[in-house]
């Protein structure tokens, strides 16, 4: 791989501190190397380093699986797409419907309402080295840091897609889904995330986007989920730097120049609350930073604000016609009890959590005031170029809802936490629980014990919808782009018959989609759902030990199953949807 990079090494702790990716120096220099000093800090020297260097200083050995080109679609066997026999008994006796259940007459999807699966590059690509990738945090993370993912896995191999998405696509084709929706490698396709183009990347989601259109797939392109190029994070901190700004606006140029007349829907970043709370990365294997921890979410979300308003408009002057959103997430948030405290501090979670994002995109550029009041703090506030920059940047409220939370006041009051810069719950300065204040039920089934925070609480779906649509008034509608939950113990089930059905799964999407239902008889603008996901993954931290997939992955053979709940996935649009 010819791509180098050059790097100043800080050489009183080895940790990289500069970057300059562009033409690289023909020989390594040593900065000041005819002065003196005394402070170890001004150390500092270039190195030029390739892809590989990269991997091997920061990574190490990477594992490769056998199946290591393109491979070609198999015919998918009619004897997989037969429907499970019915698993529960329909909650309304309005009479027997073809295939699997009741129908409720006044439901209906609209036709343009679309349906499809996700999935995101490094939870299912593996091939993490081949064809000029260059590393990311989470390969560092994986590789590197003891514990961080609790069971040593890394994506290294994952589901292969990389080589298989043609055998994906078909798959999910044969099932009748008729939208995919994956992330872009970032770190594939600028190795150092800035800088020189690997062309090789390029070629490789040509296909993979031009497979979807062969198979009448609607492709939708997220930009960012989590894979942060490992070179942008140790040049200059990543989200924490506003440097970020350009080197995100390039990326995206890139992708919208490429392949904007063939992708419509796209997303900017997946789940900022989530990877801004990536933040403090874990120390010692990345370069350093003198933000305070507590406060480094919030310089990720500044820079995701605007990096993300700069890739819109890029992308709205190539091509007007683009959707073009990012993908917040959060459960519905339920007031614990009647008390004012508790109002207030399920505005407070609203405000910490969508209203984050939501609020300077949907409603003014800028944050809405119980974080603003915290932020401003350290941050310099927005400046009305900013704020007009940011306003108005999303064209669907997308929204990865997967559950839903009881919030309370903390027990010393808001106002106690809110002065104690030390207090646990500090800044947000709310709590959440499953349980009822009864502190006996909980909201509904639990998940697997791997995603504690997921419930299956879909009674709350019509509320929250209407309240995303009521509160951020998107113009081009609410999608789900992620839903899901992992079946409990799934990952202990060692016979195939036993894995494929997955009653909690199914039960799942049947209620969320009735709710969606119901929302929309009501009124909601709802326009799109994706489940997550298209099959199980490399779940972060939680490695291949929790499963969300709505087929089964071997991962020693690779071979994918359906399971029952892609049947139910599918069905209620086969019942349910204008034809
Ligand atoms: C989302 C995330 C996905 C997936 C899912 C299930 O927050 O975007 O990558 O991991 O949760 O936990």
């Amino acid at each position: 791989m010819a791509f180098t990079t050059v790097i100043a090494l800080l050489l009183a702790t080895s940790s990289i501190v500069v970057s300059q990716n562009s033409s690289s120096p023909s020989s390594t220099s040593v900065a000041n190397a005819s002065q003196t000093s005394s402070a170890p800090a001004s150390f500092v020297t270039n190195l030029e380093l390739s892809v590989e260097d990269l991997w091997d200083l920061y990574v190490g050995p990477v594992s490769t699986f056998s199946i290591n080109t393109t491979v070609q679609p198999t015919p998918i066997p009619s004897s997989s797409l037969i429907p499970p026999p019915s698993l529960y008994y329909p909650s309304f006796p309005t009479g027997q419907q073809v295939p699997l259940q009741s129908k409720n007459e006044s439901w209906r999807f609209p036709k343009t309402f679309w349906y499809g699966v996700a999935g995101a590059s490094y939870q299912i690509e593996g091939a993490v080295k081949a064809e000029g990738r260059g590393p990311s945090i989470w390969d560092v993370l994986s590789h590197r840091v003891p514990g961080y993912v609790i069971t040593n896995e890394t994506g290294d191999n994952a589901d292969n897609n990389y080589y298989m998405y043609k055998e994906d696509i078909a798959r999910i084709a044969a099932l009748g889904i008729k939208t995919y929706s994956f992330s872009l490698s970032w770190s594939r396709i600028l190795p150092f995330g800035s800088g020189p183009v690997n062309e090789q990347a390029l070629l490789h989601y040509d296909d993979l986007i031009d497979t979807c259109i062969s198979y009448g797939v609607t492709p939708m392109v997220t930009l960012y989920h989590w894979d942060l190029p490992l070179f942008l994070q140790n040049s200059y901190g990543g989200w924490l730097s506003e440097k970020i700004v350009p080197d995100f606006t390039e990326y995206a140029r890139i992708a919208f120049t490429r392949w904007s007349s063939k992708v419509h829907y796209w997303f900017t970043v997946n789940e900022p609350i989530v990877f801004c709370g990536f933040y403090p990365l874990p120390e010692n294997f990345f370069k350093k930073t003198d933000i305070p921890k507590k406060q480094q979410p919030y310089f990720c979300g500044h820079n995701v604000l605007l990096s993300h308003s700069a890739a819109y408009r890029l992308g709205k002057s190539i091509n007007s016609s683009l959707s073009i959103s990012f993908k917040t997430n959060g459960g519905y948030k339920i007031p614990r009890t009647d008390s004012a405290a508790d109002a207030q501090a399920v505005q407070r979670a609203w405000d910490f959590q969508e209203g984050w994002f939501a609020n300077p995109t949907f409603l003014n550029g800028d944050y809405p005031p119980n974080l603003k009041s915290h932020v401003e703090t350290f941050l310099t506030p927005f400046t009305d170029a900013q704020k007009e920059q940011i306003n108005g940047t999303c064209d669907i409220f997308a929204h990865d809802a997967y559950t839903s939370d009881f919030i309370e006041a903390p027990e010393s009051g808001i106002e106690a936490c809110i002065a104690n810069s030390s207090h646990t719950l500090f800044p947000s300065c709310y709590n959440t629980t499953k349980l009822y204040a009864n502190n006996y039920w909980a909201i509904g089934p639990a998940s697997d014990p791997g995603s504690p925070w997921l419930y299956k609480a879909t009674d709350w779906v019509p509320a929250f919808l209407h309240y995303m649509q009521d509160t951020w008034k998107p113009r081009d509608g609410v999608a789900i782009t992620e839903f899901g939950i992992s079946e409990p113990y799934e990952e202990l089930r060692t016979n195939l018959a036993s894995i494929v059905i997955d009653p909690l799964r199914s039960a799942y999407y049947r209620d969320y989609l009735s709710a969606i239902l119901i929302a929309i008889s009501e009124g909601v603008n709802v326009v799109g759902t994706l489940a997550w996901s298209i099959y199980d993954n490399m779940e972060w931290s939680q490695g291949y030990s929790v499963k969300f997939g709505i087929q089964y992955v071997n991962l020693t053979t690779q071979e994918r199953y359906f399971k029952a709940s892609a049947f139910e996935y599918v069905n209620m649009f086969n019942v349910y949807q204008e034809k």
